[in-house]
């Protein structure tokens, strides 16, 4: 549904100055195809860099596609791989994280904790050790997270992997009825929360979120809640203890050994959006993700020893999971961790954070920039950001605007700066520039090349190669380490979702085109999903909530552009006899989304209508209802989808527009 709503010039090209690995775009096809058409062998090679207890059997055991094994039989752990192997050598006492609070005091950050890979390890075994004695957690258990961005999150992570357990986290910002749909369809045993946590000033009151959700969630039997703002949270005796109490007792050298798993064993649960139907539950696994951050870390970070890497995101999405905890964490990478808004209590506090830590490898967000152009660049001057050397930006397409002011203001003209597609289906980064390989000349706005062992192709309808500068839908042609085991207890939606559209391929759901240099240009999401400030929701989602309340009868959710957070969702809502449309009733729709779904999916509008209009198999035409909501034509081609004429889709419009009294 989605497409771009500025343009993009294939042709212009920059080149980051002093890169010791500039290269052609020929130089890079070649070693690229040699990679994809060897590429068991080739991601073989990567794996061998990993620390495992027993190497694999097979590289790639592909005798039930699409349910693929990579490194089959081999055995390692996750969290030796981030901890062990650091503490052994001399990165033992390097720090691991930087952790910065919200609040400030005096123009300072009030509390700033720094984690080094011995403290990391010290705490992790003993949380490890905790889970096990108190809550029996061990291999095949999933626990459930739903904690702020505190160093005890990363924690938590390793610790359960640590056991072998699986873990689920849930985005902070999701509310209860979506952690207890989750922690139902993981059947998590516990879940971990915080008594609050600091965003844009305000206290976010987790724990009692936790305690709606605990009336629903059926299988987590115990709550484990961490102190962060002492705020005052309601135990529930014999169910709820506080960290510091369930670590009462734990030894302060307590070791755990750290669990044998296989390499397809699930390392986490992650709930993603889709087209149709719930938030799906992906499973990654351990081997072949672990072999994909690394490569990544290596290529696209370039990460150095001397680096000092910060990822914006939230752990709660993909993003915080690969690129906060396991990817840099297992490079042995000093890292910083920020719990609040990037602009509070003023717009420079992310770059005051650049500076005081002198981050050298940055990764942020299309939204986050342009909310940053908007609050003026005095505020990114009043910081010295020139530690900066490399960036990267993922979530949603970047425009180039947004892409040519953090050139200039942080990358001062002359940084590798990419934009990396990955989704949280593929596990790591796909599509990117590899400075630490070779650097091509980099286009503002594009995504680049499919990383080496990566088989990526922008096809028609039919599956078949499109031509240069045409859209298409993107898909991976070939297994991919990092890719998911299954989605979570229900391996027919896997194969439906990913690998029916265009059989044996992995249907990406996203529109691209390549250019003539072969660049890849990701454009939007050809399906139901939008990303609102770069977080994935399904307007399905969305609709299952409206119909909820007792005036709604239908109702069609799009996604419309939106200046900072590039889209965010409209309602057309079709109310049942005996209602009429009022403000009063927009405001409790919106009201309920915020508690359905979570305030991430805050409605921007609510139009009321008799009637949606729909194709001749009764489906929504999304494509009108959008143009509508936007006040834009809907445009004089039709595609396969649409299955309507121009003529029935212009009537739609002019009816629905009509309504609603937009054109
Ligand atoms: C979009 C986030 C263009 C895309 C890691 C994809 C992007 C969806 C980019 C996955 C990018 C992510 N350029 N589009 N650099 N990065 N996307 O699962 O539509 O939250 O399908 O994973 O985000 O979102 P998800």
């Amino acid at each position: 549904m989605t497409e771009l709503n500025w343009s993009i010039s294939f042709d212009e090209r920059i080149s980051p100055e002093g890169m010791p690995n500039a290269a052609k775009v020929d130089d890079y096809a070649n070693f690229h195809k040699k990679s994809i058409k060897e590429y068991k062998e080739f991601w073989a090679g990567l794996a061998t860099e990993l620390d495992w207890f027993k190497p694999w059997d097979k590289v790639l055991d592909d005798s039930n596609p699409p349910f693929y094994k990579w490194f089959a039989g081999g055995e390692l752990n996750a969290s030796y791989l981030c901890l062990d192997r650091h503490v052994k050598s001399a990165r033992k006492n390097k720090v691991a994280i930087i952790w910065e609070g919200e609040p400030m005091e005096d123009g300072k950050p009030k509390e700033v904790r720094k984690l080094t890979y011995y403290d990391m390890y010290r705490e992790v075994n003993r949380v490890a050790h905790m889970l096990k004695e108190k809550y029996n957690i061990k291999q095949g258990d999933v626990i459930g997270i739903y904690l702020p961005m505190i160093p005890e999150l990363p924690i938590f992570m390793l610790a359960a992997s640590r056991l072998g357990a699986a873990f689920c986290v849930v985005f902070s910002g999701f509310s209860s009825d979506a952690i207890a749909e989750r922690m139902n369809d993981a059947e998590a045993k516990i879940i971990v929360t915080a008594d609050g946590s600091w965003r844009a000033g305000k206290m976010l009151d987790l724990k009692s979120i936790v305690d709606q959700a605990m009336q629903k969630a059926k299988t987590v039997k115990n709550v484990v809640v961490v102190t962060r703002t002492r705020n005052k949270v309601n135990m529930v005796e014999g169910r709820d203890e506080y960290f510091e109490d369930a670590m009462k007792g734990v030894h302060t050298n307590a070791y755990v050994e750290p669990e044998r798993v296989k390499s397809e064993s699930p390392l986490y649960i992650l709930y993603t959006s889709g087209t149709t139907g719930k938030p799906k539950g992906q499973v990654h696994d351990v081997g072949g993700y672990m072999t994909l951050l690394h490569a990544t870390m290596k290529w696209v970070f370039d990460i150095k020893d001397s680096d000092v890497y910060w990822c914006m995101a939230d752990i709660g999405w993909v993003t915080g999971h690969s690129y906060i905890v396991f990817g840099p964490l297992m490079e042995g990478a000093t890292e910083v961790m920020y719990e609040g808004s990037p602009v509070f209590p003023e717009q420079n506090r992310w770059a005051s954070i650049i500076e005081r830590y002198g981050v050298s490898v940055f990764y942020t967000s299309p939204t986050a920039i342009r909310g940053w152009i908007k609050g003026g660049e005095q505020w990114v001057k009043m910081h010295d950001t020139s530690s900066v050397r490399l960036m990267n930006s993922v979530g949603e397409p970047i425009n180039p605007e947004a892409f040519k002011w953090l050139f200039r203001l942080v990358g001062r003209e002359k940084v590798p700066f990419g934009s990396t597609w990955w989704m949280t289906e593929t596990g790591g980064i796909m599509i990117s520039h590899v400075p630490g390989l070779m650097m091509l000349p980099m286009k503002p706005g594009t995504n680049g090349f499919p990383i080496p062992g990566i088989d990526a192709e922008v096809v028609d309808e039919k599956g078949n190669p499109q031509k240069a500068g045409e859209r298409g839908f993107l898909v991976l042609k070939k297994p991919w380490p990092g890719m998911p085991l299954t989605i979570f207890k229900d391996p027919n939606r896997f194969v439906d979702v990913y690998f029916s559209k265009f059989p044996g391929q992995f249907y990406a759901g996203d529109y691209a085109v390549r250019d003539p240099d072969g660049y890849f240009w990701v454009l939007g999401r050809a399906d139901e999903i939008i990303k609102v400030a770069g977080h994935r929701l399904g307007t399905y989602e969305l609709e299952s909530a409206l119909i909820q309340h007792k005036a709604v009868a239908e109702s069609a959710v799009v996604g419309v552009p939106d200046e900072i957070k590039g889209e965010v969702p409209v309602a057309f809502v079709i109310l049942r006899q005996g209602f009429i449309p009022s403000e009063q009733l927009k405001g409790e729709l919106k009201e309920l989304i915020r508690q359905q779904v979570g305030p991430i999916a805050s409605l921007k509008d609510v139009f009321f209508a008799s009637k949606l209009p729909k194709t001749r198999s009764a489906k929504i035409m999304r494509r009108v209802v959008k143009a509508v909501a936007m006040g834009m034509p809907p445009g004089d081609t039709t595609t396969l989808d649409d299955e309507a004429s121009i003529d029935e889709i212009k009537n739609a419009y002019a009816q629905l527009s009509g309504e609603v009294g937009k054109k």
